[in-house]
């Protein structure tokens, strides 16, 4: 049994089959006849709606659930919710507030758990992104993205599947909003190198695909006047794309906050590549679903 959790579940070579899947004229229908539990603890557009349209490409059902149903780890613990709902789905697909969450469904469920975005990790956004880098540049392998900004869930997954890919990643954040060198370490142990620095110009120096994310994550709202403040030198802006390579691409896994981490200029320009990569969220979600049923037990 496989579960995605986060990108390191996959292992090289099941990324590369999922990126491989992803693009699959014809992916068969392993989910014919069968369920797909999505539950949501936060609001989403493209995760729910791509994750609902993969499902249906597959031939299954997709059935959305939102905490207030569940109440995962209040109504219910998490165990017995992933046993509740694998009796009637093939799959249970959750957004949590907190990833520990998802370890207490993996831990009892006999169907493949998969992590649409916790405060740790975002996997499946970070599938679509080298989906996308390798549709817009051509290749994985050589090609240095610059992330601007916090290193939050969207970062972290980005960075497993970027050292797992062979893309360079640099990241640019303030102290405080960071990662270790620990993370640092165990992230390029996988094979690309991944560098921190606080000057997003560095960062950004030479890099083929600029990426940015929201300054305050979901569950994180009442911090959001403190770090408006300590990121505004992090903002994506004209002056921050032209220090990147004359060709450099612009990412944003979306929703954008306007005017904050990127201004309506970068993501408006024709360098802008955030509608393909929110795309690419349900070709790659099918590559991932499909690749977790053909690793499913029974
Ligand atoms: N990128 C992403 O996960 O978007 P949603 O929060 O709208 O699902
Ligand atoms: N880092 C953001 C991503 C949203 C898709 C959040 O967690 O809110």
């Amino acid at each position: 049994m496989k579960h995605l959790l986060d990108i390191a579940d996959l292992g090289p070579e099941g990324l590369k089959e999922v990126l491989d899947l992803a693009r699959a004229a014809d992916p068969g229908r392993p989910l014919e006849g069968k369920g797909a539990a999505l539950v949501f603890q936060h609001p989403s557009a493209r995760t729910r709606n791509s994750m609902e349209m993969a499902v249906v490409q597959l031939g299954g059902h997709p059935v959305y659930i939102t905490d207030a149903e569940v109440g995962m780890g209040t109504r219910e613990s998490p165990a017995d919710v992933a046993r509740t709902l694998a009796s009637y789905h093939s799959l249970i697909a959750a957004r949590v507030r907190d990833h520990r969450l998802l370890e207490g469904m993996v831990a009892a469920s006999p169907v493949p758990i998969v992590n649409m975005l916790s405060d740790a990790a975002h996997p499946l956004q970070a599938l679509a992104d080298l989906l996308t880098l390798q549709d817009e540049l051509g290749r994985l392998e050589g090609v240095t993205v610059a992330y601007v900004g916090d290193v939050n869930n969207v970062a972290r997954s980005l960075a497993v599947a970027c050292a797992m890919a062979g893309v360079t990643l640099r990241l640019a954040a303030p102290d405080g909003f960071d990662c270790t060198d620990a993370d640092l370490k165990a992230w390029s142990a996988y094979g690309a190198e991944v560098t921190l620095t606080s000057n997003p110009r560095e960062a950004v120096a030479d890099a083929d695909a600029v990426y940015t994310d929201v300054w305050t994550s979901m569950g994180q709202e009442e911090e959001n006047e403190r770090r408006k403040k300590i990121f505004a030198p992090y903002q994506v802006n004209d002056a921050l794309m032209a220090a990147a390579k004359p060709d450099a691409i612009f990412l944003h896994c979306l929703p954008a906050k306007r005017g904050f981490e990127v201004t309506d200029s970068v993501v408006d320009s024709p360098a802008s590549r955030v509608w393909p990569q929110a795309r690419n969220r349900m070709h790659s979600a099918r590559g991932a679903l499909a690749w977790l049923l053909a690793h499913a037990d029974g």
